[in-house]
């Protein structure tokens, strides 16, 4: 093993999907260096569409099933077994990293749970992290299939959009980050998701939106909330409630409505988001703009995005779709950038489980 080098099992259970993944990588390189060697992810969508939305009950009990059988699928793609035992002869894993929030709490807990036994056992210290550092350090995963991490350049802008959470964190430097902006109410996900629900399309709503909006056109005019407001925080619920009113005015709903109404919300978010994330990266003057979390799969906002960045000379970075949704990769790289900027690790009794850990 070369000085420095360490191997993290990573595992995230913070919301709907069941994930592990193992790093291995150098913390003591001058440059980021690191591989995912296995990233395992087992989708709780079907079990919820039913219900039009992540029920937490049932998140939790998917979690107790899968939890066992994703983890030990993650060492063996990496050739090692649960039943394995720390010792000189087999080494198992140096760090066992978990997301311990924020997110929903009996989700968290069984992740939170498995993680701490299994760092008992194996005699391993751990790192709790949080997941919103996790969509964070993302983007350095984006090309580690070829065994090259990214040089990012800093200061970098992160446009962080999830099915919770939407914000803008300004990053100096590897290790240090200030938010400087978030929602006031509803996430943008959680926008796309509602919207979806009033036009009938099935759950998650982002997907769904963002196909039906090819077919539309953007000539209803949604309000852009907060879209000239100084600060860089953001509101999607006016938004959400002016398309409600909308669709409650008209006596028939037609296929093509339906469409333009989509394209017509999706632009008005896109806007918002773009509008206030290139605004930001002027002020703080930003080298490069991070798109990530789930709703960074939306083509449209990563096209508009890439395109204003491209006119302000700053890099455009969205990672491959795998690594903006939840997972667990992104958070063994949010745990090795913790190890390379010294933060402690932690001992199985003094991690916690924090529905409301802010970063
Ligand atoms: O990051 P994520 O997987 O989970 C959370 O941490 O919330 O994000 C899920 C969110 C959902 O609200 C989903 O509707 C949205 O991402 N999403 C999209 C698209 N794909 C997923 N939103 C807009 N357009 C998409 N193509
Ligand atoms: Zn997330």
């Amino acid at each position: 093993m070369k000085k420095g080098e360490v191997t993290i099992l990573a595992i995230e259970t913070s919301c709907d999907e069941t994930a592990a993944a193992v790093l291995r990588g150098n913390v003591g390189s001058k440059k980021p260096e690191f591989k995912i060697l296995s990233s395992v992810l087992r989708s709780q969508i079907k079990l919820h569409a039913a219900w039009g939305g992540v029920v937490p009950e049932i998140a939790a009990r998917a979690h107790v099933s899968a939890i066992k059988p994703v983890v030990e699928k993650a060492l063996s793609n990496y050739g090692l077994k649960l039943e394995a035992r720390s010792s000189k002869l087999e080494p198992v894993v140096d760090f066992i990293a978990v997301t311990s929030g924020p997110g929903l709490i009996a989700s968290l807990l069984v992740g939170v749970e498995f993680a701490k036994t299994l760092a008992s056992v194996w005699d391993v210290p751990m790192l709790p992290t949080n997941h919103m550092l996790g969509h964070l350090y993302s983007p350095f995963g984006q090309s580690t299939k070829n065994d090259r991490v990214p040089s990012i350049l800093f200061p970098m802008l992160s446009v962080i959009v999830s099915g919770g959470h939407t914000m803008l964190v300004l990053q100096k430097d590897e290790s240090h980050y200030k938010v400087i902006g978030s929602t006031v109410d509803d996430a943008a996900g959680e926008a796309f998701d509602k919207v979806a629900r009033m036009l009938e399309l099935p759950y998650p709503g982002g997907p769904e939106i963002s196909k039906l909006a090819l077919k539309g056109k953007p000539n209803i005019r949604f309000p852009r909330p907060m879209l000239d407001k100084k600060n860089y925080d953001f509101s999607f619920s006016g938004l959400k409630t002016s398309v409600l009113y909308y669709l409650q005015k008209l006596e028939a709903r037609s296929s093509q409505l339906k469409a333009d109404v989509a394209r017509s919300f999706e632009q008005a978010v896109v806007d918002v988001l773009v509008g206030k994330a290139t605004r930001a990266a002027k002020e703080y003057n930003c080298k490069t703009i991070s798109l990530s979390g789930g709703v960074a799969a939306n083509t449209r906002l990563r096209k508009t995005l890439a395109q204003e960045c491209k006119k302000l000379k700053i890099d455009c970075i969205v990672p491959p779709f795998a690594l903006c949704t939840d997972n667990a990769g992104m958070i063994a790289i949010a745990a090795y950038f913790s190890l390379r900027a010294n933060k402690k690790p932690r001992k199985p009794e003094e991690v916690h489980a924090d529905a409301g850990w802010e970063i």
